[in-house]
């Protein structure tokens, strides 16, 4: 049915997806959360009390995703090829601010809380791309002044990106798929309701465990991304 119809599909993705190719999650035993307090290192109030620290927390996250071991994993390599072989469009929409779902092929791509290897400046509309350490002392490539540059990442309390292109996608789509994440965070853990109420959209759980949100979906499978993803894309490509 869903192949027939070429039914537009939206994945949503979370730091699951990612655990298997070396990054973190935010809140398994070993997350990013266990080790660093949200308050002091992921809000507009923190870059303002405590910028230095904020910069060592997301310098420590930039250095990690730039080293040569961290690749893209058979997951992320299954969505590309999802978006490159369904008859009709796919959405990826990725709470992740890693470039591993980019590095893997996936074009049509949504970064909904920014990206760990871009910045931009706060006195001028510098957006770019920037892998190196950064600080409160350095100045901006653009207009040179320093102490305005600031990671491209959406911190608690600011609004996720590309909001309206996310509904709208929503609103229109047959399937939707939530891969890796614990559906803690809003507005990406009530998409699932949006599809659903919106769409009467068929939704679907890959995870490693059930998440918030679990009861919300019509399907599940319940294991690490790796195995399932490549396997679940497969059989949505078979005729
Ligand atoms: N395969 C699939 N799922 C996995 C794997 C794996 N190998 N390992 C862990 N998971 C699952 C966990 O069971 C958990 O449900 O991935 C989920 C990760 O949840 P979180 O750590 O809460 O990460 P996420 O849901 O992406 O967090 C959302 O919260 O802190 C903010 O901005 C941050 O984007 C992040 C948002």
């Amino acid at each position: 049915m869903l192949r027939d119809e070429a039914a537009p599909i939206v994945i949503l993705t979370g730091a699951g997806i990612s655990k298997e190719s070396g990054l973190h999650t935010f809140r398994d035993p070993d997350g990013i959360w266990a080790r660093y307090d949200i308050s002091e290192v992921a809000t507009p109030d923190a870059f303002i009390n405590n910028p230095d620290l904020v910069h060592h927390f997301y310098n420590d996250r930039r250095a990690a995703l730039i080293d040569p071991d961290i690749q893209p994993n058979t997951a992320h390599r299954a969505l590309a090829r999802l978006e490159r072989e369904w008859p009709g469009d796919v959405l990826l929409v990725t709470q992740n601010i890693d470039d591993l779902h980019g590095r893997a092929g996936s074009k049509n791509l949504i970064h909904m809380h920014g990206e760990l290897l871009k910045i931009r400046c706060n006195h001028c509309d510098l957006l770019t791309h920037w892998s190196d350490p950064l600080g409160r002392e350095t100045p901006c490539p653009a207009c040179g002044k320093s102490g305005g540059l600031r990671p491209h990442v959406v911190w608690f309390g600011e609004m996720p990106l590309e909001m309206e292109r996310i509904y709208a996608a929503l609103a229109d789509c047959g399937l939707f798929i939530s891969i890796g994440t614990s559906g803690n965070v809003y507005p990406a853990a009530g998409f699932v309701q949006t599809a659903r109420d919106e769409a009467g959209t068929e939704t679907i759980e890959l995870n490693l465990e059930p998440s918030n949100g679990a009861t919300l979906f019509d399907h599940s499978q319940y294991g690490p991304a790796t195995e399932l993803v490549p396997a679940f894309v497969n059989a949505l490509l078979t005729p």
